[in-house]
């Protein structure tokens, strides 16, 4: 693999959004697997405003992201097809029909994970696989266990991602879903490429995931056997 460093959470964001826009430039059609959370917020805003200087184009691509919370409807202000459709969808041409992300308000959420899969399978998949990592090594929501869950799968968040990500939930009685659906490492270590960020604040968990020994304990460590990864690490 490979880890470029950079100064600051800007350069990372200037760095993943030309790696992003030349996959899409050298294939029009690219699928892009995309993530959510905070960290990728500034890239998606410069990939917007590519599109609207007229340097990118997303009217072929396609999208699949890594997880929606379970029990949330995409309308709801902190599902990730909210963020997602925020963030980046409905600022460019990408048709929505385009877009894919797991379906988090089904009554069946195993028969969702399985459908999700067969869809991202049926496009042969990903293309270019954008990341975050999780302060306890997590991708998409896959969470620290005992074995590296291979499929789209469901998950139980851990005290630690519970945590983290109750800043996004603000509003009177609102409480982080206490499981996801994400797509599981067989899609991740399949995609061509994989393209992890990891802005100030994670230095710690870089170092564990990809200095130290691989383990489903930090789920992120498995991309040390990605063919083509490369991580922008803020120093
Ligand atoms: P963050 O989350 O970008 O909000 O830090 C990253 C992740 O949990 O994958």
């Amino acid at each position: 693999m490979n880890i470029v460093y950079v100064k600051n959470n800007e350069q990372m964001s200037l760095m993943a959004a030309d790696i992003i826009a030349s996959s899409i430039l050298h294939k029009p059609d690219a699928i892009l697997g995309l993530a959510t959370g905070s960290t990728p917020i500034e890239t998606y805003a410069l990939l917007v405003a590519k599109y609207k200087v007229g340097a990118l184009d997303f009217s072929q691509v396609r999208t699949f992201n890594l997880d929606e919370y379970a029990g949330l409807a995409p309308d709801h202000e902190q599902s990730y097809r909210y963020f997602m459709n925020h963030h980046l969808f409905n600022h460019t041409n990408i048709a929505m029909e385009n877009t894919h992300l797991p379906l988090g308000n089904t009554s069946d959420h195993e028969k969702q994970c399985a459908e999700y899969e067969k869809k991202i399978e049926a496009v042969g998949g990903i293309d270019l696989q954008l990341l975050g990592i999780g302060s306890n090594g997590h991708v998409g929501f896959n969470e620290p266990a005992d074995v590296f869950y291979m499929k789209t799968n469901v998950q139980n968040l851990s005290a630690a991602t519970l945590s983290d990500n109750k800043r996004f939930f603000k509003g009177e009685n609102e409480v982080v879903p206490s499981s996801a659906l994400t797509t599981g490492f067989g899609q991740i270590m399949a995609a061509k490429s994989v393209l992890l960020l990891a802005g100030n604040g994670k230095q710690e968990i870089v170092q564990k995931a990809f200095y130290g020994d691989v383990t489903p304990q930090i789920p992120a460590s498995c991309l040390q056997f990605h063919h083509n990864c490369t991580v922008i690490a803020v120093r």
